[in-house]
């Protein structure tokens, strides 16, 4: 058998576990060798576990066992995450992760430590949970040019805008019960305030570009200012208030950005409801591609983990993936342009129609206690100075073209 370790026995590397166990009959389809694990390192113990003699506290015991040839880190967090990692690749260990703030932080260099020694990192799971994502872009889609990428990519905040939605949840209620479900991460702001989005996104658009984009380069935008009021104004007007992370390759450049927009219901993203994800990807020669499944939970994104590690198994030699450290310049913020959606109070409508008398598609809708105005594409520093300092205006979200 095909020893291996799993780092860290919380939702996912519990998860990873009991897949191996539970579907070894069609792992060893893929692997004849079948997959074992051997050691489970955590810094706790769990004597009522049927896996509690497999748990060690010292990875050295797992660096300085032979058999060992596959690790999975489903730890999350930098460190010791990446020491850890590090560590098993310069052994020649190939590893396996769900971890998606070290892939964004320190994927190119891990990459490279794995190239430098003859083993492999793979990191399906840390975008999409069960999706199949990364292998799509990586081989399916090699031949094409992707030209954009919009995603519903945090199973957290779509379960707490879509309960929102459809049973006027409360938010901080419905968070708690995406914390109860293994979604949210350890610090659900991490969720909630649009950076575990802002690191998938920005892992993405570096797979797809094969240069590094700094996550902190992304703007990045949380729902934490989404209120019932735009949920039920949006519903009204036929859009649904979805988190996003797109990359879109336009005339001036990449732009990427983490914010949550208002979907048409006519969109294929608008139905992806609860802890799903999906991702929209157009390549210049397939068109548009559309991959759906749940973005969280400790099965589905054990299941991306597994796949991993029987990938990793069966190579012969090692898997490359192109993420170069040569940082990829992006569309500065400001510069990119979207359509704007403004919640403002009554009184200052006229004030604010008059900033936008030049915006196409100005269009207005009253609410008995608000108003709710929709403009063309305006590049992001325009529309900050043209609103700057005017009060009454309730919220501001961005408006999906396409
Ligand atoms: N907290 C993440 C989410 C977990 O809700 O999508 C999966 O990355």
């Amino acid at each position: 058998m095909i020893q291996m370790a799993v780092l860290g026995f919380g939702t996912v590397g519990s998860g990873v576990v009991e897949i191996i166990e539970q579907n070894a009959h069609r792992i060893e389809r893929a692997v004849p060798e079948g997959l074992h694990v051997k050691y489970i390192l955590d810094i706790r113990d769990f004597p009522d576990s049927p896996y509690g003699d497999r748990v060690v506290h010292d990875l050295d015991i797992i660096l300085n066992d032979p058999e060992v040839r596959l690790v999975c880190e489903t730890m999350g967090g930098k460190e010791p995450a990446r020491t850890f990692t590090q560590k098993a690749l310069e052994r020649g260990i190939s590893v396996c992760t769900s971890n998606k703030e070290l892939v964004a932080a320190f994927g190119p260099s891990l990459l490279k430590t794995a190239r430098e020694h003859n083993c492999s990192y793979l990191f399906e799971a840390s975008v999409g949970g069960g999706i199949p994502l990364l292998d799509t872009l990586l081989s399916n889609l090699a031949q094409e040019d992707i030209t954009s990428v919009t995603g519903i990519l945090n199973g957290t905040t779509n379960y707490i805008l879509t309960k929102m939605e459809s049973e006027g949840a409360d938010y901080k209620e419905v968070l708690s019960r995406a914390q109860a479900m293994g979604y949210a991460e350890r610090n659900p702001a991490a969720d909630v305030e649009g950076h575990d989005a802002g690191r998938k996104i920005a892992i993405l658009s570096s797979l797809i570009t094969g240069k590094n984009v700094g996550y902190e380069e992304i703007h990045v935008e949380g729902i934490t200012g989404v209120t019932m009021d735009d949920i039920k104004a949006a519903d009204e007007l036929g859009y649904g208030i979805k988190l996003l992370g797109r990359c879109c390759v336009t005339e001036e450049g990449l732009e990427v950005i983490t914010a949550p927009f208002c979907v048409k219901k006519s969109h294929p993203l608008y139905p992806v409801r609860d802890v799903f994800n999906a991702v929209l990807v157009h390549g210049n020669m397939v068109d548009d591609i559309m991959l759906y499944g749940r973005g969280a939970g400790k099965l589905p994104t054990g299941s991306a983990v597994v796949s991993d590690l029987i990938q990793m198994a069966r190579a012969d030699k090692p898997l490359v993936i192109r993420w170069d450290e040569e940082p990829m310049e992006l569309v500065p913020f400001g510069m990119q342009k979207h359509c704007f959606w403004l919640r403002v109070e009554n009184s200052i409508v006229d004030r604010v129609l008059a900033l936008f008398t030049d915006s196409t598609e100005l269009l207005h809708q009253d609410f008995s206690d608000f108003t709710v105005i929709m403009t063309g594409p305006v590049r992001e520093d325009d529309f900050a100075q043209r609103t700057a300092g005017v009060e009454g205006i309730l919220s501001v979200l961005r408006i999906l073209e396409s």
